[in-house]
């Protein structure tokens, strides 16, 4: 099996950093560091309300970095006008709400599929990889390879809530959705990526998914960044997926 790409998530140095409004810790430092730690890609979210990452991050992660930029986003006309402007190597479209506290469910592809195609086009004319961020629901697989997307990432959030809490059924039922949604998706000739709330204990079966090629990690590493520093904490994930994809 291929070797499995792993994409930093740095938004929550800029949590951080935002929690007393001053300029450290600084996100672009952290998308430099992750990148000398050997990550494949960078991601970072610039919400609607910008409560961690801002325009001037995005535009500054951007130029200091050489690996590809994965600006995931909500499918806004704001949020199109500032993509097409950065150029990112790729757009994750995500579904967002005010009052989440993260990004809680996939979006819905199939109930928006005509206006979700004439958005995702321009994307795609400039030359960015459009990922949707979707629930392993074959129905949004499905409808995510009719609006002209390159990409799926599933959202893995229920599976890996299911195996920090211990509910060992719930977690083997959420991975074989997870499976099966993967398979479907490689059917159709999306890129398969995954990712949301993965750590240590979740994510070996999900290295272990043939189709899967990326992995997107973000509030664990930065925590466990805390007490080893990221490139350690860095080096054990990709030691893990390795192990994984070996085993597999
Ligand atoms: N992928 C997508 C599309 C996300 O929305 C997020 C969270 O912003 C992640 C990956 C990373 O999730 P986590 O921070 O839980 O690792």
């Amino acid at each position: 099996m291929d070797r499995l790409r792993l994409g930093i998530n740095i938004d929550h140095v800029a949590t951080l950093r935002n929690a007393r409004g001053g300029a450290s810790p600084d996100p672009v430092r952290a998308a430099i560091a992750a990148q000398s730690a050997g990550a494949d890609g960078i991601t970072a979210h610039l919400r609607e309300d910008r409560r961690h990452i801002r325009d001037a991050d995005m535009a500054a992660i951007k130029d200091a970095i050489e690996i590809p930029l994965n600006f995931e986003m909500a499918a806004t006309e704001e949020m199109s006008r500032i993509a097409r402007a950065t150029r990112p190597h790729a757009v994750c479209l995500v579904p967002e709400k005010r009052e989440e506290r993260t990004t809680e469910g996939g979006l819905e592809v199939a109930g928006d599929a005509n206006r979700l195609t004439a958005y995702i086009a321009p994307l795609v004319d400039m030359g960015a990889r459009v990922s949707l961020f979707v629930a392993a629901d074959p129905r949004q697989i499905e409808a995510s390879a009719r609006v002209g997307a390159q990409v799926v990432e599933i959202h893995t959030g229920s599976y890996c809530d299911a195996v920090d809490e211990g509910r060992t059924d719930a977690a083997a039922a959420e991975l074989e959705r997870i499976i099966a949604a993967a398979a479907q998706a490689a059917d159709l000739g999306l890129e398969v990526h995954a990712g949301h709330g993965i750590s240590y204990d979740s994510v070996t079966p999900l290295a272990a998914i043939p189709q899967v090629v990326e992995l997107n990690i973000g509030h664990f590493l930065i925590g466990e960044a805390v007490f080893r520093g990221l490139p350690a904490a860095m080096a054990e994930m990709r030691r893990l997926m390795d192990l994984a994809r070996r085993v597999a």
